[in-house]
């Protein structure tokens, strides 16, 4: 048998990462044979343990929430997107030593509405709640699918403005307050902040959800969280969550690693099973 290759999440917290079970899926499925831990990294310790893992025989990484600036920081060489995010999410040792940094999530996500969802986001006019790290993942990817409208609105309106600034040689992207969205509609609300985490709701004004609007939160959990619950008493046409992306960029990052792109749709649904059991 040959040795198995060596893939790990790096976070902080990370006891409840999917990460693992959805790359053992995808291993089985595409018959690699891999190896893929859950580590928790100490704040001001990533780049001394990626640096570690790599030395002893690592070949790839993922990174989540705090350390996806110091990934993009560790990386010799960075894809587009990942200069575009100004953060890394997947960490790639190359042939000659050098360590590739890729950002799969904005991808991640564009792929779930549109193949998963099969919502449109071409010629929607579309609107990202939020202004931090996640929306700067996801952006790019969103920019070139060509929505008729692409709207930041956030609780801090200079930093949705900043944001948009940022974006702007790509396409068409404006910033807002919340307030300033009343009296518009969408076909596509993206919840990016973090305050599901928090079981908050962003202030939203009611009425900004089209007919057939669709939303989508990033967060996923068993239970709809409050974005979605909202979502649904704004007759929106259809709601999701956020797993189907998580499942998809880890998809992307399996196919950097290894060559192949592993089927999405059971993993998925493994997943929710098990969110559910849980
Ligand atoms: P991330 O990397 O997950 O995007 P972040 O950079 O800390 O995390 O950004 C969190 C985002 O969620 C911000 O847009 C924040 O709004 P502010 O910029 O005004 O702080 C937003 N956010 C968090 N809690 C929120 C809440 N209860 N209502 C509205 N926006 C919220």
């Amino acid at each position: 048998m040959n040795k198995k290759d060596k893939y790990a999440v790096f976070g902080n917290p990370i006891k409840h990462s999917q990460s693992p079970q959805i790359h053992a899926a995808f291993a089985t499925q595409t018959d690699q044979k891999i190896t893929y831990r859950a580590h928790q990294v100490e704040p001001g310790r990533f780049k001394e343990v990626a640096r570690s893992f790599f030395d002893n025989g690592g070949s790839g990484l993922n990174i989540t929430v705090p350390f996806k600036i110091d990934a993009f920081e560790f990386a010799d060489e960075l894809s587009h997107r990942a200069r575009r995010a100004g953060a890394v999410n997947t960490l790639a040792l190359q042939d000659d030593g050098r360590i590739y940094g890729d950002n799969t999530d904005g991808v991640g996500m564009t792929r779930d509405i549109t193949e998963n969802l099969a919502w449109e986001i071409g010629d929607k006019r579309v609107l990202v709640v939020g202004a931090g790290g996640a929306v700067r993942g996801i952006l790019g990817p969103l920019i070139k699918r060509k929505p008729s409208l692409l709207l930041i609105a956030n609780r801090t309106v200079s930093k949705a403005r900043q944001l948009a600034s940022d974006f702007s040689d790509l396409g068409d992207v404006r910033g807002c307050s919340f307030e300033a969205l009343t009296g518009n509609q969408f076909d596509l609300i993206i919840n990016a902040t973090s305050a599901s985490l928090a079981g908050e709701l962003p202030a939203l004004p009611s009425a900004i959800v089209s007919d057939k609007g669709c939303c989508y939160d990033m967060m996923y959990s068993a239970e709809p969280t409050p974005f979605m619950r909202w979502a649904a008493e704004n007759m929106a046409w259809a709601v999701s969550d956020g797993l189907g992306m998580l499942v998809e960029q880890a998809a992307e990052s399996f196919c950097i690693w290894h060559g192949v792109r592993p089927k999405t749709k059971p993993v998925i649904e493994l997943i929710r099973e098990s969110l559910q059991a849980s």
